[in-house]
């Protein structure tokens, strides 16, 4: 059987070297590839020899097909140039013509400002960890020290799912926010934990020039023994002079959320009056771009860590928020209304 394959390989070779046009080419693969070829039946006995020439016919055989289609592509391509050539020779093609452009896609906004967000937290070691956007009301409100019918639930116009519990209580809802993934990334590690959680979040919300019903956000978080508000702060004003500019001033100051103690918003300087006052800053001179603060010990405890030894700080993000701000966008509803003049200038 190896003579023969032998004897194969250099009558296709010798045919092949011959072949000038695609339509002879076709017919050589369908004589010595296709269904019917010599070599195709060869294949197909290989189960009915003895074991111990089966194996190195086998070889030899599928060496020969693979060697064949090698040869074929390549006779192709030679054919191929071949024709090109002839046809600019014979000034039928005029490769100086230009061709068709194609439309090219691009980034959304979001998700360019989104990845310039990641790029500055996993350059100073959090790690990216992604969380559902359908979550239960224990992740998005209970574990985060905002039980049933507490007020702090109107911070969050909420979105419910048409699902109810065995009690009969609806428990399923579009996450108002990505803190719930502080407690699901803590349920599953040991500190030290460095996290940072990029998605969509829904809010029951009329929309208008600062409302969306959908936005995304940015959750951070970090937890290990002595991290303190002085590391929050630091990681926090450095975010923000690498995203908007070294010059950037911020500030803290005091505000609530029941999931941390203390809790601040930040600011950054208006960098429209360079601090002043004007329309964008409501005469105050500050932007105001998150809320962050050191993670309640009663949460930390929830997840099973012990707040006597470990400490950790919090923080969330608007994304539409930063890109406004960043790109002098005044109207929020403009990056889901799908306007591609808009879009272009991304
Ligand atoms: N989850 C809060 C919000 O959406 C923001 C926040 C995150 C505040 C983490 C403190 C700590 O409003």
């Amino acid at each position: 059987m190896i003579n023969k394959l032998e004897e194969l390989r250099a009558k296709a070779l010798s045919e092949l070297d011959s072949i000038k046009d695609p339509k002879s080419l076709e017919a050589w693969r369908i004589s010595y590839l296709g269904r019917k070829s010599e070599l195709t039946q060869m294949l197909r006995g290989l189960a009915s020899l003895p074991v111990e020439e089966r194996r190195a016919a086998g070889a030899a055989a599928n060496q020969l097909k693979s060697f064949l289609e090698q040869s074929l592509s390549q006779r192709e391509e030679a054919i191929k140039e071949a024709e090109i050539a002839r046809a600019i020779e014979k000034g039928k093609l005029d490769v100086t013509l230009p061709g068709y452009p194609t439309t090219l896609g691009r980034l959304h906004p979001t998700i360019q400002i989104l990845r310039q967000m990641c790029d500055i937290f996993v350059a100073m070691g959090f790690e990216v960890v992604e969380g559902p956007e359908v979550e239960w009301d224990y992740y998005n409100f209970e574990a985060l020290n905002i039980p049933q019918d507490h007020p702090a639930r109107d911070m969050w116009a909420t979105m419910w799912m048409d699902y109810r519990n065995e009690k009969g209580e609806r428990n399923m809802l579009l996450r108002t926010h990505t803190s719930p993934m502080q407690i699901r990334v803590m349920e599953n590690r040991q500190p030290p934990v460095r996290v940072i959680v990029p998605g969509k979040v829904y809010r029951y919300e009329a929309t208008d020039a600062t409302h969306e019903a959908m936005f995304y956000q940015v959750e951070g978080f970090a937890v290990d023994k002595n991290i303190t508000m002085a590391d929050l702060k630091g990681t926090l004003f450095e975010f923000a002079r690498r995203l908007f500019g070294k010059e950037r001033k911020a500030r803290f100051r005091c505000d609530y959320f029941p999931f941390v103690e203390p809790g601040v918003d930040m600011a950054i300087d208006c960098f429209v009056c360079k601090g002043a006052g004007c329309s964008l800053c409501s005469n105050s001179g500050w932007i105001e771009i998150l809320g962050a603060g050191m993670i309640h010990p009663e949460v930390l405890r929830r997840v099973n860590y012990d707040p006597d030894i470990y400490t950790g700080f919090a923080f969330g993000m608007g994304v539409e928020r930063m890109s406004m701000l960043k790109y002098g966008i005044d109207d929020i509803r403009l990056f889901y209304s799908n306007d591609l003049r808009f879009l272009k200038q991304f």
